[in-house]
């Protein structure tokens, strides 16, 4: 198994694939450090935790993860707790996704199958027949050739594999959206037990966390903003504006990390060709406010990891030819859940806009049908929809 990329779902899929017995060469273009040091989101739906601690990746995340039970919708004047346990039965859990990515590589690199960083020019070649291969130059600038029985593109939006898939008979379905986020990390206990989606005139705002001290939190920018001309006073001041509300104070604090993130959403369809399948980003981009990016790489890889086991050992074709319509089923409802909650929340400056946002958040606040429709999909719908 050639497994191109050492994101999540590349490092994840690498580790279920050797639970099983099914040897994998994970090949990455990064240093360790860049791998690690990339910022990420925070949310894990169930499902994920289930699968990360099934393949002995749950120690650090079950001792420093932090189990949530719901999220806060606010619009001015209003705070709207939806409890998730009692609207669908689930919970989700906030550790940092760049964690989860420690953590694999710890345990690629502890007896794992190889990991090679920082190698260049990987090219997958000859994926329509039994015997595909991947044509690489290693860290030492040695050319080298892995021949593979099946490879993996999980190397994100940016990666070499999505275009092979595509050939001539792809599609690409992508919708960029008017604006962005500004993201922080600061040192500052959380001022709430729950994320908060703000609605606000000024703009969307999201408050997240990482531990009791350290806090996460967005702002909705123009796409063309730049960093620089956000001083830390201002994005405070932004931020205490637009989760305003009587009797609560947010807590400040010195801001470690500031950036931009751009939003969009993205489907490449379909996710195989012949041997070489795709996972994760290099097949999908979801915009952050539904929490699914690394989730949806995550029900990817359990997907294929699942139909390669049956190919592989049992010679059997039948989930690898149907895995690119069964995760694809997922990653439209999370496109769609992704799409609706970032259309909900995000100002547009049009105000007919503005008031059709209002109506659906007042309607998630007082009716229990639609708030649990919002909270099964943000706490993550049956893996094989
Ligand atoms: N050769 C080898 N590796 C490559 C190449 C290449 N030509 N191009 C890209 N890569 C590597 C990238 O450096 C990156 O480490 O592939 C990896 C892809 O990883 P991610 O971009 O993290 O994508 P994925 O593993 O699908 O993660 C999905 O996890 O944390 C979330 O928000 C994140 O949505 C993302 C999700
Ligand atoms: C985060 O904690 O980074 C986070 C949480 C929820 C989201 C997006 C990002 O929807």
């Amino acid at each position: 198994m050639g497994i191109i990329g050492a994101g999540p779902a590349g490092l994840l899929l690498s580790r279920l694939l050797h639970l099983q017995g099914i040897d994998s060469v994970v090949l990455e273009n990064r240093s360790r450090d860049y791998v690690e040091a990339r910022i990420r989101a925070g949310i894990l739906e169930q499902h994920t935790v289930d699968t990360l601690t099934a393949a002995g990746l749950g120690d650090r995340l079950q001792r420093e993860g932090l189990e949530h039970r719901g999220i806060y919708l606010q619009y001015p004047g209003t705070r709207h707790k939806l409890d998730f346990p009692e609207l669908c039965g689930r919970t989700v859990w906030v550790y940092g996704q760049t964690e989860v990515t420690k953590d694999l590589i710890a345990a690629q690199l502890d007896g794992g199958p190889p990991l090679l960083f920082e190698v260049s020019d990987v090219r997958p070649e000859d994926v329509d027949g039994d015997s595909p291969r991947i044509r690489f130059t290693d860290a030492d600038g040695v050319e080298q050739v892995l021949e593979c029985d099946v490879i993996a593109g999980t190397d994100g939006f940016h990666g070499p594999s999505r275009a092979v898939v595509q050939g001539a008979a792809g599609r690409v379905w992508e919708r960029t959206y008017p604006y962005a986020w500004l993201g922080i990390l600061a040192d500052a206990a959380p001022a709430t037990d729950e994320l908060i989606y703000a609605w606000h005139p000024e703009g969307f705002a999201l408050y997240s966390m990482r531990s009791p001290s350290v806090s996460r939190l967005y702002l909705q920018v123009d796409p063309a903003e730049k960093i620089e001309d956000w001083s830390d006073d201002r994005i405070w001041e932004n931020l205490a504006t637009r989760f305003a509300l009587e009797g609560w104070e947010l807590t400040t604090g010195t801001i470690t990390e500031k950036s931009v993130l751009p939003m969009r959403s993205f489907v490449s369809t379909p996710m195989r060709r012949g041997r070489l399948f795709l996972a994760g980003d290099a097949a999908h981009i979801v915009p952050p406010t539904g929490a699914k990016g690394l989730n949806l790489a995550v029900a990817d890889v359990t997907l294929l990891a699942q139909a390669l086991v049956r190919l592989l050992h049992e010679k059997q074709t039948d989930l690898v030819d149907t895995y690119s319509d069964r995760a694809l089923a997922r990653v439209w409802r999370c496109t769609h859940f992704s799409w609706f909650m970032t259309s909900m929340l995000h100002r547009s400056g049009d105000d007919f806009d503005a008031e059709l946002q209002l109506s659906q958040l007042r309607r998630i606040a007082a009716s229990e049908p639609a708030a649990r429709e919002l909270a099964e999909n943000y706490t993550g719908l049956p893996l094989d929809l």
